[in-house]
This record gives structure tokens, sequence and C-alpha cells, in this order.
């Protein structure tokens, strides 16, 4: 699977929302966050080989270059989910439901590792952890991986509406107390536009 053609999904997606996740991060943050990653995501695709067949090898590149070029805070995280689910997929040329889990599971890892994060604390967590514990239930009842995706991605969606209940307490939107309160979080909406594309991916594949 060349994992450029995801990658370049996920950029298309990023990019097409850059202005609205800027404008959440005006809110509670710095207005940044669609800026950073679109930057990033940008970069990836000029440094990831369009032919390249293993995940791992293209995951790899696509973290090292998140990592050098989103900065802020979601730089590093989202630098350090890829390639931790680079590591996992190495060798590995197709993604099936079992090693998707893996890699969700991994960057997880890797993403609280980093930032010493947990649920219930208003980033980028609150909608990846949700949609793996969905995608996990769906493929441990037999379904398969698009299926699965189908399930995080809901879950991942209704985490960011939580995310608009709670207070940050994490990352510069922790400064804003209770008025961060009825904002969603911009790290919890752009990891979910990127499950939602790689799910756009796999059903268009
Ligand atoms: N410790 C953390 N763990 C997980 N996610 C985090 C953490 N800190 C911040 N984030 C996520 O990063 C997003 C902000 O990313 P951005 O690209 O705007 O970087 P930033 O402006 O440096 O961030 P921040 O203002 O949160 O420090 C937040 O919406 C949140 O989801
Ligand atoms: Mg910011």
């Amino acid at each position: 699977m060349a994992v450029y053609e995801c990658l370049s999904e996920i950029s298309n997606k990023i990019i097409a929302n850059k202005d609205f996740l800027t404008e959440l991060d005006r809110e509670i943050g710095d207005s940044d966050h669609g800026i950073n990653l679109s930057r990033g995501f940008t970069a990836v695709l000029e440094k990831v080989s369009k032919d390249e067949q293993d995940m791992g090898v293209s995951l790899k590149k696509a973290g090292m270059t998140l990592l050098s070029t989103v900065g802020g805070a979601s730089g590093p995280l989202y630098g350090t989910a890829f390639m931790e689910a680079a590591k996992v997929l190495t060798g590995k040329t197709e993604l099936n439901a079992q090693d998707f889990l893996a890699a969700l599971d991994a960057a997880i890892a890797g993403i609280q590792k980093r930032g010493k994060a947990v649920k219930g604390e208003k980033t980028m967590l609150d909608a990846i952890i949700p949609a793996r514990d969905a995608y996990a239930e769906k493929i441990n009842a037999g379904a398969d991986l698009i299926a699965g995706l189908e399930a995080a991605v809901k879950a991942a969606n209704d985490g960011v509406e939580y995310t608009k209940t709670i207070i940050a307490t994490k990352g510069r939107a922790s400064y804003l107390g209770e008025r961060s309160i009825g904002h969603q979080d911009p790290g919890a909406t752009s990891s979910t536009l990127t499950l939602e594309a790689i799910l756009d991916y796999l059903k268009n594949k």
C-alpha cells in the first residue's frame, strides 16, 4: 500500500480545514493550529516517496517531517504518533484491521509519553482514545477495517463534542480555565479529520 495516497487524503483534508482549525485555535489558543498542520502535511507530501510500499518507512518519514515542520505543541505530538505507528507497521505493505489497532495503540502511547496528558483534559486524546476504543470493540466483534474505522470516526466526533463541555488543563488553552468551556478543542478536531481522511482513502481505494 502506498501510504503516500493516504497521506495525500489527510493533507487535502487538513488544508481544506486550515481556516476552521485556526479559528478554533483563535478561540482558545494562539490561532496557529490550522497553519501549523497545513505547513506540516504539505511538507510530508514533498518528503514521502509516492512509490514506497513499506508503510513503516513512509510513516516514519512523515512523522519526522511533522516533527520538524509543524512546531507548537501539536508538532511533536503528531510527529511522535506517526513515528510510533511506523514502528508497528515496518516491513508491512498491506493494512489489516489488527495492525491498525496496534498502530493506533502505539500512536496513543507515544502522544501520552510525550505530552503527559490523559483523557478528559480537552486535547486530541479526547478524540483519539474513544476512537481507538470504539474501533477495538468493533473489530474484536468481527468487523473489518472499514467498519471499525466508521465506528472510530463516529466516536472521535462525539469526543470533539465532549471537548466543548470540559475545561482545558493542558497547553495554552488551560490559561483560560473555565472560559475554555463551550469551545471545541482544535487538536481533537484535527485528529478526527485525520481519521476521517484515512477512512475516505480506504473506502475509495
Ligand atoms: N499535552 C498534550 N497532550 C495532547 N495534546 C495536546 C497537549 N497539549 C496540546 N495538545 C493539543 O495540541 C493542540 C494545539 O496545537 P497547536 O498546533 O495550536 O500548538 P500550540 O499552539 O503550541 O498548542 P498549545 O497552545 O495547546 O500549547 C490542542 O488543541 C491540543 O489538542
Ligand atoms: Mg496553537
